[in-house]
């Protein structure tokens, strides 16, 4: 039987042993997260039977809680809402029992079938901090959800389309207009055409281009004119542009793999583009598109809503497609491709308001029926001690790369350089250092943000990655030390 199966039965054995009968006691999660880990409301409906006052009665049953100890910080709240959280102890055997036997000792849901969109990185762009959150939070889930008995497929829906690619090719161009992707006569195969550009370059191409076209409106209108060409598969421009997905996204894989993220589909906003014209289609045939100020919208707001709700930009006057279509897109070729029953997205907490639009648009248009569940898992940020999204020292985005070798640098101060060769000092550090930041990612409340402290993250001591890797490998030698002193052969459990 599950642990919390059990658990619910042996709770409710001990609302009876304080005197009163509940029929079907359920152990929610707490709701305040401050107040404990899980909560009983029984209290509330026992009041009525028993004609009693609810808190009176939590007070009861909060008195024979006490004398089990399996659990502490017992308290009340409201009218006779009981919190209650697990000791360690208790966790470390319940872990135990479920490691030695996860199919017996966890429910199984009905399978379902799951997309999760994760990582999100943007081709020809450096990853930054926001990203790391999505990859992790995103691989748990995904692990979790396998876990539980459902289909899973993890999608990098890499950001591969739209203008900041147009830009990333019309600066190649100006570097490098001799490259025969710019030469309409030529006749060869663009596949064996060698790129004098490397990822690293990639990463400043953009951030490069991207000022020019802020200063200087024909450079813009060019990058406009490029994008045009990528978007009706110009030879040339076109196949330039795929290069430089291919280079950037093995940059993004060799950076997910280090982070032990991985992914079963490598799609990216530009595969959902050959479903624009059908969903186009869909959304003229249920008449939800209007016209306003030369641009297309759909109105999503409904009579529920008790904050604005502005309409989704399904069009932008300029002709061209918002982030916002293709996702809708990429929801009609998921359906059409995979027929989900559920498709999570793991983004930043500030894309709330485009996924509710993008949600409810499709719904509205019958991309999804009711069944289908779309849901968005939002997260909050990484913020530097001045509170704000976490920055480099000059104030630029951090990068994944720089965060990672931070966290590297903190961890090789703590290697004993007397104990290790100086490439087993670098293999070790990154592996500790990727431990850690992963903890300490995973640690907060997913929704809230959090400050990065790299001394509080790479520290050995209390809650961090490094330390349980630190005590795992301790136990370790402990064990092998000890068995070599035992008189026979013993079995030792493998940690
Ligand atoms: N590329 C986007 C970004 O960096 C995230 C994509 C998230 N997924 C999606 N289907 N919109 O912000």
């Amino acid at each position: 039987m599950s642990i919390i199966k059990t658990l619910t039965k042996d709770l409710q054995k001990i609302v009876s042993q304080a005197g009163y009968e509940v029929e079907n006691l359920i152990l929610q999660p707490s709701g305040r997260k401050d107040l404990g880990q899980y909560q009983l409301n029984d209290a509330m409906t026992l009041a009525k039977k028993y004609g009693k006052n609810p808190r009176m009665i939590a007070e009861d049953i909060a008195k024979e809680l006490e004398k089990d100890n399996r659990f502490t910080n017992i308290n009340i709240a409201g009218p006779g809402f009981i919190n209650i959280t697990l000791t360690d102890e208790y966790l470390v055997e319940i872990i135990n029992k479920i490691s030695k036997n996860i199919e017996e000792n966890i429910d199984k849901e009905q399978p379902k079938k799951i997309i999760i969109d994760f990582g999100g990185a943007n081709v020809a762009k450096a990853l930054h901090v926001g990203h790391l959150r999505s990859a992790n939070i995103g691989e748990s889930l995904k692990r979790l959800a396998r876990l539980l008995g459902h289909e899973v497929l993890g999608d990098a829906h890499l950001g591969d389309y739209g203008r900041p690619l147009g830009l990333v090719v019309l600066e190649i161009k100006k570097m490098y207009p001799e490259l025969p992707f710019f030469d309409e006569n030529y006749t060869g195969d663009f596949s064996e055409v060698e790129l004098p550009i490397t990822n690293e370059d990639l990463e400043k191409i953009y951030p490069l281009a991207s000022i020019k076209a802020k200063e200087d409106e024909s450079y813009l209108e060019e990058g406009r004119d490029v994008t045009a060409k990528i978007q009706s598969k110009v030879r040339g421009y076109y196949d330039l542009w795929k290069k430089v997905i291919e280079i950037s996204k093995a940059d993004i894989k060799e950076v997910y793999d280090k982070l032990n993220v991985f992914y079963d589909l490598w799609l990216g906003e530009s595969d959902a583009v050959e479903y624009m014209e059908e969903l186009y289609e869909i959304f003229e045939k249920a008449g939800i598109i209007e016209e306003s100020e030369g641009a297309k919208i759909v109105e999503v707001k409904e009579e529920t809503d008790n904050a604005p709700m502005p309409p989704l930009l399904f069009e932008k006057s300029n002709g061209t497609l918002s982030y916002q279509t293709t996702d809708l897109a990429t929801i009609l070729q998921r359906m059409k491709e995979y027929n989900p029953d559920e498709m999570w997205y793991v983004t930043d907490g500030r894309q709330c308001l485009h996924f509710e639009q993008v949600f409810r648009a499709a719904r509205k248009a019958g991309l999804v029926d009711d069944t289908v569940k779309l849901e968005h898992i939002p997260f909050g940020t990484m913020n530097g001690k001045d509170g704000k999204p976490f920055k480099t020292r000059d104030g630029g985005v951090m990068s994944l790369k720089n965060l990672i070798n931070l966290v590297n640098e903190e961890t090789i101060k703590k290697i004993d350089p007397a104990s290790v060769t100086e490439e087993e000092k670098k293999e070790i550090s990154e592996i500790v250092a990727i431990a850690s930041l992963k903890y300490a990612d995973s640690l907060p409340y997913r929704a809230t943000d959090y400050v990065f402290e790299i001394e509080k993250f790479a520290d050995l001591e209390g809650k961090t990655g490094s330390y349980i890797l630190y005590s795992t490998i301790r136990m370790k030698s402990l064990l092998a030390k000890a068995i070599s002193f035992l008189p026979i052969p013993m079995y030792i459990p493998s940690l």
